[in-house]
C-alpha cells in the first residue's frame, strides 16, 4: 500500500498564507512517493481545498463535532466539511491536553468522520509518565479499543492511525525509530487480533512527532510504517516537499 504523508498545520497561517503554501507545495512535489494530505485551519480550509481541487494533494481537517447538526457554537461538523475535505484528524493530544477530549468523546468523532465519508486519522500516544512508568502500550492499545469501539468491522478498515508519543510532538525530541517500530508492531497485533488480518493489512499506521526531512526516512522504513503525520515541518514547504518525494 502506498505511505500516506499528512501535513497538520494547526492554528498556522492566514487564508492567503495558506494557498501560497498550497501553491509552492503543488508546485515542488513533483513526483510524490506518497499520498499527500494538507490539513489547514478551518478558515482557510474551503480556499485552500478549492486551489487543490484538481491537485495530487488532498485536503484534510484537523477537527470535527461529534453532533452533525444543532447548538454547539463555534464548532465545525462532518455535513459542513463534505465536499472540502477527505480527511479529519480525530482526538491529536492538542485536543486531548488543552481541550479535555477524553477517548468516549473521540470515539464518537471517529464515528461522525465516518459516517459523513471522511477518513479519520485518528491519533493516539502516550505522554512521558506513562512512558517512563512502562505503560506506553498498554496506553495506547486502551485508547485505541475505546477510540474504534463504535465502529463496525468493515468501518475500521476506512481509518488511518497516527502513532504520536505526546513527549514527542513539537518538542524537537523525535522517537527512536526502533522504538516507533515496536509500538506499530504492537498497533497492527492489536488490530489482527480485535479484528482480522485482512483488515488489520489494510489499515495504514502512521508515526508523528517532530518528523523533518532529515528524519523522515528512519520512520518510513519501519516494518508497517504506513507513513507520517508532520507537525512543525509541513509548513515549510521545502522541507515538507521533500519528506513527500523521499
Ligand atoms: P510536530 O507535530 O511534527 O510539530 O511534532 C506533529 C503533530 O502534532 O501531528
Amino acid at each position: 500500500m502506498k505511505k500516506l504523508i499528512v501535513g497538520n498545520w494547526k492554528m498556522n497561517l492566514s487564508i492567503r498564507q495558506s494557498l501560497v503554501l498550497a501553491d509552492r507545495l503543488e508546485i515542488n512535489i513533483e513526483k510524490p512517493t506518497a499520498d499527500i494530505v494538507v490539513c489547514p485551519n478551518f478558515i482557510s480550509l474551503h480556499a485552500v481545498s478549492h486551489e487543490l481541487k484538481e491537485s495530487k494533494i488532498k485536503v484534510g481537517a484537523q477537527n470535527i463535532n461529534n453532533n452533525d447538526d444543532g447548538a454547539f457554537t463555534g464548532e465545525i461538523s462532518g455535513p459542513m466539511l463534505k465536499g472540502l475535505a477527505k480527511y479529519c484528524i480525530v482526538g491529536h493530544s492538542e485536543r486531548r491536553v488543552n481541550f479535555g477530549e477524553d477517548d468516549e468523546q473521540i470515539s464518537l468523532k471517529v464515528s461522525a468522520a465516518i459516517r459523513n465519508g471522511l477518513t479519520p486519522v485518528l491519533c493516539v500516544g502516550e505522554n512521558l509518565n506513562q512512558r517512563h512508568e512502562g505503560l506506553a502500550k498498554r496506553t495506547v492499545l486502551d485508547q485505541l479499543a475505546e477510540d474504534l469501539s463504535e465502529l463496525t468491522i468493515k468501518e475500521v478498515s476506512k481509518v488511518v492511525i497516527a502513532y504520536e508519543p505526546v513527549w514527542a510532538i513539537g518538542t524537537g525530541e523525535s522517537a527512536e525509530p526502533y522504538d516507533v517500530e515496536q509500538m506499530i508492531n504492537c498497533i497492527h497485533k492489536f488490530l489482527i487480533n480485535k479484528y482480522q488480518s485482512e483488515i488489520a493489512r489494510k489499515i495504514r499506521i502512521l508515526y508523528g512527532g517532530s518528523v523533518n526531512s532529515d528524519n523522515a526516512l528512519s520512520y518510513l522504513n519501519a516494518e508497517f510504517c504506513g507513513g507520517l503525520l508532520v507537525g512543525g515541518a509541513s509548513l515549510n514547504y521545502r522541507q515538507f516537499s521533500k519528506i513527500c518525494q523521499l
